[in-house]
């Protein structure tokens, strides 16, 4: 290949995570009593040699000394050390064969470890540089190779003088010893890598900080596998999301930053021009004054069900892709549901209201199993449908009505009509959507359908209860016990205080709107939402998303993919053809979908294009957003 550009990398905590005699210690004292300060002496070594209190040599023949490897703890830490390989050079594989010729590993670690590791992603064995150890019939290490430069100070500037590269060289590596080859002027650029480690002292004298391999790929023009270094996409996560979120998509190589707190309109404006993903929960809002500042906005993704706060149309017709959790807090929602169930067919809050009181009131008058209770839901969707499943386990008779054709799962009954369903239920339980038709769907006459001494729930949404008409129901009697989560005004922080007619009344459970508030469900949105930002930023697939088209997209195999968002006119298509027509570019497989407001299209491409049809592509009229995957 006509490059003349050497690219020399470091192995330990830059080719892979971690350091490698820190793990080789793990391994020969694995169960070791005294590991821990074992694994100190060794780090105090390694800082004494840093610090120039001893040479490199001594530091690692007292190292050595301390660890005694043997050759099969050596072979397990190779083993070790391949599931250990910095995610982005994982995730650019393609780059190491294409540029094989001109790429170098030198280490001042051992041949014995690297190899394996390296050489798996089509390093050449003869470009390795790194120290060797000598071994015993028995496989015990009795020293290693003194006369290898990699062995003593300076070893990786010595090694470079002595390969004498023909043209110029980068080094990547997160080490003073990688600077030192620059700074002894036997490489051009010194590139920080600072994946796994910061230190300051190298950062300070690199001529790039390169937060993953995407970038110094990126920099280079030798980008085969990432269009786009994705430490360039900024991530902003506010309201304190679940802290998984940010280790998936820090993993993933996305620069992320937390923020605990929600904000204002105003701040958020200032804010949101450098962001690309945005994560809220239910107290940010995205409104459109915000999303016109948003000149790199990808995606938002709402860590929670509802997307209300967030102004979809305007993100529509900005190409920014909405995504939400909407199963994640399911489970929590249902367990609730059961457990005020049981708690109110057993007037439990009540007696234990009475019993803090000193009043000790033991009867079994008014109190029921749920076993055998007809439960009647409103609303089988995600949580009514799970409802019904565990319901059913703790023998219940369930019945639903929705106004959708909902499969009945297990031996549940569907029921015609709200009519029917209220009628013949001991329990209701409320699990409809919050549309404004649903409204004070249960009023006066709602609860005049129901059954005397119904317990009635309301874990869905505020507005959907007549909240008076509850009252005046618990009044009579004809509701026995009710459980509300969700209010039609609810305050907007902890400090408001909360008011409601319901407040005081008799086997009645008041909950601020916790159905899905636990650890898990925090913990499941944390995971579900970047899986769906990251499929759509690495793939372009829009599963999931509540705003954009969706459409599920194979993998990409050998093909570049284009992905263009433009406003719902007719004949784009037909004018993206057109150009990759006229290119004659062969298209190998294309994706149309569309909604009121824009079209997504994904065409597929074999990966030898001219780049003029990408300026073309841009120029179409009514694109809103256009990117290309590799
Ligand atoms: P979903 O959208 O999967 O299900 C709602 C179902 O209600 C749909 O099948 C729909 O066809 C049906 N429906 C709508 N209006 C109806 C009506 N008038 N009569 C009969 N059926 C009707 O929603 P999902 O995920 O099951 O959530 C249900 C409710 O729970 C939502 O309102 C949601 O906001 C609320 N929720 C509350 C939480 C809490 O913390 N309390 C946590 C999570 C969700």
């Amino acid at each position: 290949m006509d490059f003349n550009k050497f690219i020399v990398i470091d192995f330990d905590s830059t080719f892979t995570k971690v350091e490698a005699l820190d793990l080789l210690a793990d391994i020969i004292f694995d169960g070791h009593p005294e590991k821990t300060g074992i694994k100190q002496q060794i780090a105090d070594i390694t800082s004494k040699a840093m610090e120039g209190e001893i040479s490199f040599r001594q530091a690692l023949e007292k190292r050595i000394a301390i660890l005694k490897p043997h050759k099969k703890h050596l072979e397990q830490l190779a083993v070790r050390l391949s599931d250990q390989v910095s995610e982005s050079f994982k995730r650019n594989q393609s780059f190491f064969k294409k540029y094989a010729d001109n790429i170098y590993v030198i280490s001042n670690g051992f041949h014995i470890f690297i190899d394996p590791v390296v050489t798996a992603f089509g390093i050449k064995p003869e470009n390795i540089f790194a120290n060797r150890f000598f071994f015993d019939e028995h496989g015990n290490v009795t020293g290693f190779d003194t006369e290898n430069p990699l062995s003593d100070n300076n070893g990786k500037v010595e090694q470079l003088k002595r390969l004498n590269l023909p043209g110029d060289v980068y080094v990547i590596g997160d080490g003073y010893t990688d600077y030192e080859i620059k700074a002894a002027g036997l490489a051009n650029k010194f590139y920080a890598f600072t994946e796994n480690v910061e230190r300051s002292a190298v950062m300070e004298k690199a001529d790039h900080i390169t937060p993953s391999l995407d970038e110094f790929l990126f920099l280079n023009k030798l980008n085969t596998a990432i269009s786009y270094p994705k430490n360039r996409i900024h991530v902003l996560l506010l309201e304190n999301i679940h802290p998984v979120a940010a280790n998936i998509l820090r993993t993933d190589g996305f620069t992320v930053e937390t923020l605990p707190h929600a904000l204002t309109e105003e701040e958020l404006c200032r804010k949101i021009e450098n962001v690309s993903v945005l994560g809220i929960r239910s107290k940010t809002q995205v409104t459109e004054k915000v999303l016109q500042h948003a000149n790199r906005l990808m995606a938002i993704g709402a860590f929670c069900i509802g997307t209300n706060q967030i102004d979809l149309p305007a993100a529509t017709q900005k190409g920014v892709a909405v995504f939400n959790a909407p199963f994640s807090n399911t489970r929590s929602v249902v367990e609730l549901a059961l457990a005020e169930m049981i708690a109110l067919m057993r007037k439990l809050v009540d007696k234990s209201n009475k019993l803090h009181q000193g009043i000790w009131d033991k009867s079994a008058e008014g109190s029921y199993e749920i076993r055998g209770k007809r439960l009647g839901i409103v609303g089988y969707g995600n949580i009514g449908a799970q409802l019904s499943v565990l319901a059913e386990a703790l023998g219940m008779r369930v019945f639903y009505y929705d106004v959708e054709e909902k499969l009945a799962l297990g031996n549940a009954t569907k029921c015609k009509s709200l009519k029917e369903l209220l009628e013949l239920s001991d329990i209701v339980s409320l699990h409809i959507d919050g549309r404004e038709s649903n409204t004070n769907l249960i009023s006066d006459r709602e609860f005049g359908w129901m059954r005397q001494g119904v317990i009635f729930l309301n874990l869905s949404r505020g507005h959907v209860v007549d909240i008076p008409a509850l009252r005046r129901a618990i009044g009579t009697g004809k509701v026995a016990g009710c459980a509300i989560d969700v209010f039609p005004h609810e305050p907007t922080s902890n400090n408001e205080e909360f008011i409601s007619e319901l407040r005081g009344l008799p086997n009645t459970i008041l909950t601020p709107h916790i159905g899905g508030s636990t650890r898990e469900a925090q913990e499941n949105i944390g995971m579900f939402v970047p899986s769906r930002i990251q499929d759509y930023i690495n793939t372009g697939s829009t599963s999931g998303s509540v705003n954009l088209p969706n459409l599920a997209l194979p993998a990409l195999e050998n093909a570049h993919r284009l992905i263009h968002i433009h406003e719902n006119v007719p004949g784009i298509l037909a004018q993206i053809n057109r150009i990759l027509a006229n290119h004659n570019i062969n298209v190998v497989g294309q994706y149309l979908k569309t909604n009121e407001l824009i079209g997504y299209v994904i065409t597929d491409i074999d990966k030898e294009y001219n780049k003029e049809v990408i300026r073309e592509l841009r120029k179409i009229e009514h694109t809103i957003k256009f990117r290309i995957l590799y």
